[in-house]
């Protein structure tokens, strides 16, 4: 593009807000208009030649991340063996991989699903306006990150924001399934509040959070209660209420114990 000075380049850029643009994604502009080159076809290979074999997707990339998150011994060697990992596409689209937020040992872990736009940029789980629930909710019953006597741990089942806050795929759960169970040993919670259906597909096995919210059971050998998601309850105000509940029950066990 030709050089534009600062005012130009300033008006252009308030155009765009104008327009409804909220962020940008390249460098440079695309022109969509241009016709593409024409796509090679890939040659059938020489009569004899090796075959390639692609990874099995999923296969592989399970065993690898068992084997990379059990060699981590601290958190921190975790969230270098997740920077380090390549099997996951979710990697490549994300501006930051978010690892967890909150007091590590704290007797709360909370896992959520995966970022959003804030939490991508920011590097850091449930900072947008889920999460300012989730702290306001956490509030109501004394708790919070970084509470000095009631603090919680907060982790995501995905490490990586999915393209559009898409649904996480199978395949991306299971992947990343080691490294989350990893995480809780290495992070040794009394009890685990597992927000959303995602969040109780790859710690329980099963989706529906209506049904599952609110029942204490076990996960990952520990203590574990689905709650809604607060993104949910942003939609769907009216079941503040059972997620109310929900919170008085999590108080309730951690004062019995
Ligand atoms: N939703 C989640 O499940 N996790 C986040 O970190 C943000 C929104």
């Amino acid at each position: 593009m030709e050089s534009v000075e600062y005012h130009q380049a300033l008006a252009l850029l308030h155009w765009q807000i104008e327009l409804g643009a909220t962020e940008a994604i390249c460098d440079a502009p695309v022109n969509r208009y241009e016709v593409p080159a024409a796509v090679e076809k890939p040659k059938a290979p020489k009569p004899g030649a090796p075959r390639i074999v692609p990874m099995v997707a999923g296969v592989d990339a399970v065993s690898e991340a068992e084997r990379a998150a059990a060699g981590a011994g601290t958190l921190e060697e975790l969230r270098a063996a997740m920077e380090a990992f390549e099997h996951c596409e979710l990697k490549r689209g994300a501006r930051n991989m978010v690892f967890s937020d909150g007091t590590p040992g704290a007797r709360v872990m909370i896992v959520g699903e995966a970022p959003g736009r804030d939490e991508d940029r920011e590097g850091k789980p449930f900072v947008g306006r889920a999460g300012q629930l989730l702290d306001k909710m956490l509030a109501a019953i004394d708790m919070g990150r970084t509470h000095e006597t009631a603090p919680v741990y907060i982790t995501n089942v995905l490490p990586w924001r999915p393209p559009q806050n898409r649904d996480p795929k199978p395949d991306e759960i299971a992947m990343m399934k080691p490294f989350l169970a990893r995480h809780i040993a290495l992070a040794k919670p009394e009890v685990l509040v597992i927000v959303g259906n995602w969040s109780a597909q790859a710690l329980l096995g099963k989706r529906g959070i209506t049904r599952l919210r609110g029942q204490w059971t076990q996960a990952q050998g520990l203590p574990a209660l689905p709650m809604f998601h607060p993104a949910y309850l942003l939609r769907s105000p009216a079941f503040k209420r059972e997620a109310w509940a929900d919170l008085l029950a999590l108080k309730a066990k951690l004062n019995d114990g």
